[in-house]
């Protein structure tokens, strides 16, 4: 099973495909996850992403689509895997379909998750994840036991960089422009599934699920 997560930042992208992948024993390959690693371990890629990644721009596709073909020819992606962050473009998802269709392969499913600006914003505040394994947590929806510190792996919980609020905007208008209008070219391929995302996390699990196994 292969599927791609589309939506606005801080939509629940992230949270969505971890359950995916917890459920369905398929791997969780997140782009923004792979170039965080890579600023915390400060190498080449990292300081080269993060100089797009503070300003909310995207990453130029140079770095972002070898990253992403290298990491789903992994052994772990072999049973499936749900992309996060990626494709983030047209010409992102122009060349995965090519390199999965030279394999004989498909996106199963694309699934929005739908959350309109006015909520983003409140979401992207409340955020906090671990400098250490990405774990995510949010103040009000889920919070971590204990405060600061991440129930996972008891490292410092940090709000993100690219979290400020200017940051956010920036961000916001980044997917209004380059990423919304893949919703219309997976529409065209048959994959699209939207589910409304402001709904709590397990009720949008729920609708997932649904339609995974429908
Ligand atoms: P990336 O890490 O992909 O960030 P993003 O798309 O901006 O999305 P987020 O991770 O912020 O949000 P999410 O949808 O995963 O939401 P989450 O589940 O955490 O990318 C970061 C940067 O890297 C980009 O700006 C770009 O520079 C670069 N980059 C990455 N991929 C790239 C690519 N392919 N090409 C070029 N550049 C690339 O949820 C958000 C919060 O809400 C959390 O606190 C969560 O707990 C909470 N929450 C989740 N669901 C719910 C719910 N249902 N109800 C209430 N709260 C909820
Ligand atoms: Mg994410
Ligand atoms: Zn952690």
């Amino acid at each position: 099973m292969k599927i791609i997560m589309l939506g606005a930042p801080g939509a629940g992208k992230g949270t969505q495909a971890k359950m995916i992948a917890e459920k369905y024993g398929i791997a969780h390959v997140s782009t923004g996850d792979i170039f965080r690693a890579n600023i915390k371990n400060g190498t080449e890629l990292g300081m080269e992403a993060k100089k797009y990644m503070d300003q909310g721009l995207l990453v130029p596709d140079e770095l972002t689509v070898k990253i992403l073909l290298d990491r789903v020819a992994k052994d772990d992606c072999k049973a499936g895997y749900v992309l996060d962050g990626f494709p983030r473009n047209i010409p992102q998802a122009q060349v995965l379909d090519k390199a999965l269709s030279e394999l004989g392969d498909e996106i199963d499913f694309a699934i929005d998750v739908d959350v309109p600006d006015e909520n983003i914003v409140r979401r992207m505040g409340g955020r906090r994840a671990c400098v250490s394994c990405g774990a995510t947590y949010h103040l009000e929806y889920v919070p971590p036991k204990a405060e600061g510190v991440c129930d996972e792996c008891g490292e410092k919980l940090i709000l993100r960089d690219d979290d400020r609020a200017d940051t956010v905007q920036k961000r916001l208008s980044v997917y209004h422009e380059q990423t919304q209008p893949l919703i219309e070219f997976y529409d065209g391929k048959g994959v699209l599934r939207t589910v409304d995302g402001t709904k709590d996390m397990q009720e949008v699990f729920e609708a997932v699920t649904a339609i995974l196994e429908a």
